[in-house]
């Protein structure tokens, strides 16, 4: 038996990199594939609201089981910028290209890279609402590596590895990633609420 929860984003890397993480307990559905084309509002302040803010938004447009997740790049050097920025960091898309030079030159001449992607996720199942975090600390390098991933991938290097999550398998950058750390923590609390079968698997998170 699976589970049929609408994952309210419609980015194909983080489709792909959360049914990996899930695995086959969870029958992911887009907004798309339930008749929301249009772009889903996301004009919060935090993270935490932006991620609520999607997924009551496609909740109300489908009536279905739903979480979202938001993710920010908090550089130590910037002040915590992009942040919840970091969609629109260089320009008003979602340009990652232009958001990578961005963000190199204003790292320019500093010697502090530290970094971290923070991604929260939330969750509504029946009445319920609930926010799951996940963290990973590393730093940004001076020029971009790899060609996996996307956004940020290509200068961020996570603590304990020499390469960035650009140069990773979708599989190593999930092991440790801020997005596989929070959707873990999302998976495992529905498997403790018996929300979906116990039988499958799913690894804890500390
Ligand atoms: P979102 O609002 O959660 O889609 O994330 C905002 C921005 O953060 C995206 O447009 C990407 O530039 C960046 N981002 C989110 N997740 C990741 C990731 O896993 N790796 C690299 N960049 C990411």
């Amino acid at each position: 038996m699976t589970m049929k929860i609408v994952f309210a984003t419609n980015n194909a890397h983080k489709l792909s990199e959360v049914q990996a993480v899930l695995g086959p307990s969870f029958e992911l559905v887009t907004p798309r594939m339930c008749g929301v084309a249009e772009d889903i509002p996301e004009d919060q302040p935090t993270l935490e609201g932006n991620a609520l803010q999607k997924a009551r938004y496609v909740r109300s447009r489908t009536g279905l089981d739903c979480f979202a997740d938001d993710t920010g790049l908090e550089v130590e050097a910037l002040g915590g910028a992009p942040g919840v920025h970091s969609a629109r960091y260089a320009t008003d898309g979602h340009d990652f290209a232009a958001n990578n030079r961005f963000l190199l030159a204003n790292l320019a001449g500093k010697t502090n890279r530290r970094a971290r992607f923070r991604t929260v996720v939330a969750l509504l199942v029946g009445d319920e609402e609930h926010l799951f975090e996940g963290v990973v600390e590393g730093r940004i390098l001076d020029h971009e590596c790899g060609t996996e991933g996307f956004g940020y991938d290509p200068l961020f290097v996570p603590d304990g590895y020499d390469r960035t999550f650009a140069e990773m398998s979708a599989e190593e950058k999930n092991a440790v990633s801020h997005r596989g750390r929070a959707v873990r923590k999302l998976a495992s609390y529905l498997h403790q609420r018996e929300i979906v079968p116990k039988s499958e698997s799913v690894e804890t998170e500390k």
